[in-house]
């Protein structure tokens, strides 16, 4: 039985890793933490998430939340890494950092950490997005210089951030290749286009949990590879599993690709 403590838990994302994980019988729920001042401190886990009484209840005591745990989930925000951070390091729990918009200040915290606990940096938990990268730049090795490459993407009417994480993360990966390498963040769309960019399109609206497409224009034909989150409990299922996935492991710095068993 895997036992996680969860941070940022009375947020979307820690909700639904509260969720999941408290219907996996493979999982037991042993932290709850939340910051100072959150309205929902002292009350029982499971209650929270509308289920059984858990008896745990939800701390903004870092220490205490940690105390039982084999890995910590943080579903905070960057403004809360370091705290978390620090504290699973002085109790040497594996630690997976689910939140978008690190810094490189951050990112370093992370990797100093690394040296002495398993760290998984994870913006993106979602497994598929992980095969849509490799897919992209597949195709765009197989296709070549005579396509142009554009990522979509769209996102609910609130999310902060465009173009997101992950299309940036993709535009990465394929700015690696030689002929793709003219491209630059943040990937502007042109008219016309240059030969060797890459374009990222942002498209905000509704409750879309979250749809990336890379499109490789050709003369005579046009390729779209495609992934759409049908239900955001997606993202919970895939820390979960990084999670599983990281216990016992030496330390290191990891990624979801390693979860999924591919290298980028
Ligand atoms: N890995 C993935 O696949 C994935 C998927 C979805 C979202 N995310 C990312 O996960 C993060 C959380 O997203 P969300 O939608 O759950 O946000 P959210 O609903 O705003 O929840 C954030 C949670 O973190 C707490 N928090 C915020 N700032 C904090 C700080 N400085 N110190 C400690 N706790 C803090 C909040 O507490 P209060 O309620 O008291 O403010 C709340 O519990 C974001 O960075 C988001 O981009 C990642």
């Amino acid at each position: 039985m895997l036992k996680l403590a969860i941070t940022g838990c009375t947020g979307r994302m820690g909700q639904r890793v509260l969720k999941e994980a408290n219907r996996d019988p493979n999982i037991e729920v042993v932290g709850a933490l939340s910051r100072p001042g959150n309205l929902f401190l002292g009350q029982d886990v499971g209650v929270f998430i509308g289920q059984e009484p858990l008896d745990i209840s939800i701390t903004d005591n870092p220490t205490l939340a940690f105390k039982n745990a084999d890995v910590v989930v943080d579903c905070s925000k960057p403004g809360g890494l370091e705290t978390h951070l620090q504290e699973a390091l002085q109790q040497n729990k594996a630690f997976v950092a689910c939140m978008t918009g690190l810094s490189e200040t951050h990112k370093a915290f992370l990797e100093t950490a690394s040296t002495k606990i398993p760290v998984l940096v994870a913006p993106n938990t979602s497994l598929g997005n992980v095969l849509l990268r490799k897919m992209a730049v597949l195709a765009a090795e197989i296709l070549g210089p005579s396509y142009d490459v554009s990522i979509m993407e769209m996102h609910h009417r609130s999310k902060v951030d465009a173009p997101s994480g992950t299309s940036l993360s993709l535009a990465h990966a394929l700015a690696n290749l030689e002929h793709l390498k003219k491209s630059n963040p943040p990937y502007p769309a042109q008219s016309p286009r240059t030969e060797g960019t890459i374009e990222c399109v942002s498209l905000r609206g509704g409750n879309v949990p979250g749809e990336h497409t890379v499109i490789f224009a050709g003369d005579k034909d046009l390729l779209k590879i495609e992934h759409r989150v049908l239900d955001p409990s997606l993202f919970a299922h895939g820390a979960i599993l990084a999670a599983q996935w990281l216990f016992g492991r030496p330390p290191g710095l990891y990624a979801i690709d390693d979860v999924v068993g591919i290298s980028s």
